[in-house]
């Protein structure tokens, strides 16, 4: 199925989250807009700080009490934004699931794994518990855990940290959610576990056409795993595409920075603090362009003028006033090395 035939699911429209006073807002996430569809992995990258987890809580609505969102995040053609915690509830954890980067923080050590499968289906089923006891076995064996049967006795700390993360995934999706949030899911695993883990994902996205938003701060996981990227700096999308194209033909100052300042042949996973200067402090932001400090083509109006998403060839858009500038730079800087 091509991109254009998979079914829109989510579509997030002007995001933008807030903390503090309503006078002086801190804005973490601000006039974010992307969509996924189903059987799709959206990858949203940026440096730490950049309002990727922030992203995740706003269409869970656990962003609140304290973040105030605003804008439209249609689930379905249904903007959740202003439904109330008990409608949200019925959203969250049963059509969409969410997991994080340790999953300890997420599993009760108290309970076993058996115990913790059978109280979300419980919670989002009709199962009875001799089904809820076979489905809790069928999902530990969906996630790759061997002798899943003999493993639902068992307690969170008996699991090592790549099955420990396989847990949680069979937690997320004991009700089969439509859409799954992982956020940074493999930044505390060995790279093989990682591998493992982002395979794991991929198949349950293709097999049971999950649509996924996958969060992490490594362009190589990005490379391995997601059909499209979306680019964040300061809580802003600076670009958009498909994989190969944002990876391969990069147009914005801060992912072309992000991408090019990789050496050749080096191993996938290099991080990407390799662009000089520090993220922005999001009380700090000029009124234009969230990147302008770091930026090397950037003009005066690049200060005062924000830059909006534009549409740049199929499928594809960057938020940047010098485009064909910042492709002259870096393409020279690549000749010269
Ligand atoms: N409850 C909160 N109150 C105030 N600021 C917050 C709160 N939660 C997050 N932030 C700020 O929002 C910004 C984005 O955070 P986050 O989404 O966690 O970044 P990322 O996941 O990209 O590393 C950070 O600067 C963080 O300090
Ligand atoms: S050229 Fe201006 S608008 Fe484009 S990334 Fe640089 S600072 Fe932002
Ligand atoms: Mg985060």
């Amino acid at each position: 199925m091509s991109h254009a035939e998979k079914e829109m699911v989510l579509d997030v429209r002007h995001l933008r989250t807030e903390f503090g006073l309503a006078e002086r807002p801190l804005v973490a996430v601000d006039d974010v807009s992307f969509q996924v569809r189903t059987g799709e992995i959206l990858g949203l990258v940026g440096e730490s700080g950049s309002g990727k987890s922030i992203t995740l809580r706003s269409i869970l609505g656990i962003a609140r009490p304290r973040g105030r969102v605003s804008g439209e995040i249609l689930w379905k053609g249904r903007d959740l934004v202003p439904l109330d915690e008990a409608a949200l509830r019925r959203v969250r954890g049963r059509e969409i699931a969410m997991i994080f980067q340790e999953p300890m923080s997420s599993l009760n050590p108290l309970l076993t794994v058996g115990l913790q499968i059978s109280e979300n289906l419980a919670a989002h089923t009709e199962l009875d518990a001799k089904a809820r006891k076979a489905r809790a076995i069928e999902l530990l064996d969906m996630v790759g855990i061997p002798a899943a049967r003999n493993r639902l006795g068992d307690y969170p700390h008996e699991f090592s940290g790549g099955m420990r993360q396989r847990v949680m995934i069979a937690i997320a999706l004991a009700s089969n959610p439509q859409l799954l949030l992982a956020d940074e899911p493999t930044t505390a695993l060995d790279v093989t576990i990682q591998d493992q883990i982002l395979r794991l994902i991929q198949a349950l996205s293709r097999d049971l056409g999950m649509a996924v938003i996958l969060v992490t701060h490594d362009m190589g996981v990005v490379a391995e795993t997601c059909d499209r990227v979306a680019v964040m700096y300061g809580g802003r999308l600076c670009e958009t595409g498909p994989t190969a194209d944002v990876i391969g033909d990069a147009r914005h100052p801060y992912s072309l920075g992000l991408l090019r300042s990789i050496p050749r042949d080096v191993a996938p996973r290099t991080p990407l603090y390799s662009i000089p200067g520090a993220p922005p402090a999001l009380n700090a932001l000029p009124a234009g362009c969230a990147f302008t400090a770091r930026c090397p083509v950037a003009g005066p109006e690049c200060l005062d003028v924000r830059p909006s998403l534009e549409a740049a060839g199929r499928q594809r858009q960057v938020a940047c006033h010098h485009r064909e500038e910042a492709l002259a730079h870096f393409s020279a800087r690549e000749a010269a090395q």
